[in-house]
């Protein structure tokens, strides 16, 4: 057996036909850009798994706690919450000086039922959430660099996704959110995530009118989150993605990629051939998304393919290898097309 040290070697291949190593350099050409590289992370093997704790800190410097800040985990009960989770992780990220994006104060998913069958009139509701916000944003005040106020809250056909926020509080729980949480921790980066709100379509029209009305009327919202959860065989258009990141860009809002992730699980081709596809597909996202003036964060939706949502649930006979890391903590294609898409973008004139 070869011992290798880990300060030279930040991640432990399984198998060793892999000759080509993870060594950082993602994270050091996106510096080089001034765009922060983060993962999604779970509580569970970054407490138990000190592979996964190297890869992670040896490669990126942003998280997203995946889970551990969602209502349903912090706030099991009205008047009980639990930080647990959340503080290890967000501890991790202040010894490794890493970004934290908090995520999400708002949502329709992931609420515990206490709140979702507790027959709230529009007053408690308002001052539950109130409680909520103020209470979560200022426990890790000086500690999350920015939060998700705001996660999918208008759908694909341009409505307003129906949640127990939206019909009881209308649209004015939207801004009372930003400024709570605004309240909560000034210097905290304050976001509206959007799943599906990538390229030019009604859905987009719909998030971008609204964040055009907040801007309009002074309320503390700084970026736009675009989750990016991207499914190969639908291909994409990145010319569409282009101009609507540049729009949103050009309203003064900071744009991050919050939860990359391209399932391949119903390309055709052997698996090989479906991580080519993959790798260039990362590499045209972040082609276009490094070209955008504002754009300053690029987040995985996971460290790597044996930690993923895609592989956690999926459908009988598929496979998925969604993520820059393979299940064996390796660094698949994409890393490396997007690494070097980073690095030619750096030459005078090469955006
Ligand atoms: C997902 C997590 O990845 C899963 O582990 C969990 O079971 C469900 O939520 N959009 C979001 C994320 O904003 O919070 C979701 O995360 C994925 C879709």
């Amino acid at each position: 057996m070869i011992l290798i040290s880990s300060d030279m070697q930040p991640f432990s291949p399984e198998r060793s036909a892999d000759v080509r190593k993870a060594t950082g350099q993602l994270r050091q050409a996106a510096q080089e850009r001034h765009i922060m590289v983060g993962s999604a992370v779970r509580d569970f093997p970054l407490r138990f798994s000190s592979r996964y704790r190297r890869l992670l800190g040896g490669e990126f410097n942003m998280l997203t706690p995946e889970n551990a800040m969602k209502w349903d985990v912090v706030h099991p009960q009205r008047n009980t919450y639990n930080f647990s989770q959340a503080d290890r992780i967000v501890d991790f990220a202040s010894k490794r000086e890493f970004a934290v994006r908090g995520h999400t104060l708002v949502w329709h998913k992931a609420l515990p039922s206490w709140l979702t069958k507790g027959n709230f009139s529009p007053d408690e509701l308002r001052s539950i959430l109130k409680d909520h916000i103020t209470t979560v944003v200022g426990r890790y005040k000086g500690k999350v660099y920015v939060w998700d106020v705001l996660n999918e809250i208008i759908n694909e056909s341009g409505q307003f996704q129906p949640s127990i926020w939206h019909t009881a509080l209308g649209e004015q729980y939207i801004a009372d959110a930003f400024r709570i949480a605004h309240q909560a921790d000034p210097s905290a980066k304050l976001f509206y995530n959007e799943a599906g709100a990538e390229g030019l379509t009604p859905h987009t029209d719909a998030v971008y009118e609204l964040v055009r009305k907040l801007r309009s009327q002074g309320v503390p919202i700084h970026g736009i989150g675009f989750q990016m959860h991207i499914d190969a065989v639908e291909g994409l258009d990145y010319e569409g993605i282009r101009k609507n990141l540049e729009r949103f860009s050009k309203l003064g809002l900071e744009i991050h990629i919050t939860e990359m992730d391209i399932k391949v699980q119903d390309l055709p081709g052997t698996m090989e051939e479906r991580l080519k596809v993959q790798a260039e597909m990362y590499r045209k996202i972040m082609q276009v998304a490094s070209s955008i003036p504002n754009f300053k964060a690029w987040v995985q939706w996971g460290l790597t393919d044996k930690f993923s949502w895609i592989t956690d649930s999926l459908p009988a006979g598929k496979k998925d290898s969604p993520l820059i890391f393979d299940k064996y903590f390796r660094p698949k294609e994409a890393y490396f097309s997007m690494t070097d898409t980073l690095r030619r973008g750096r030459k005078p004139g090469g955006k």
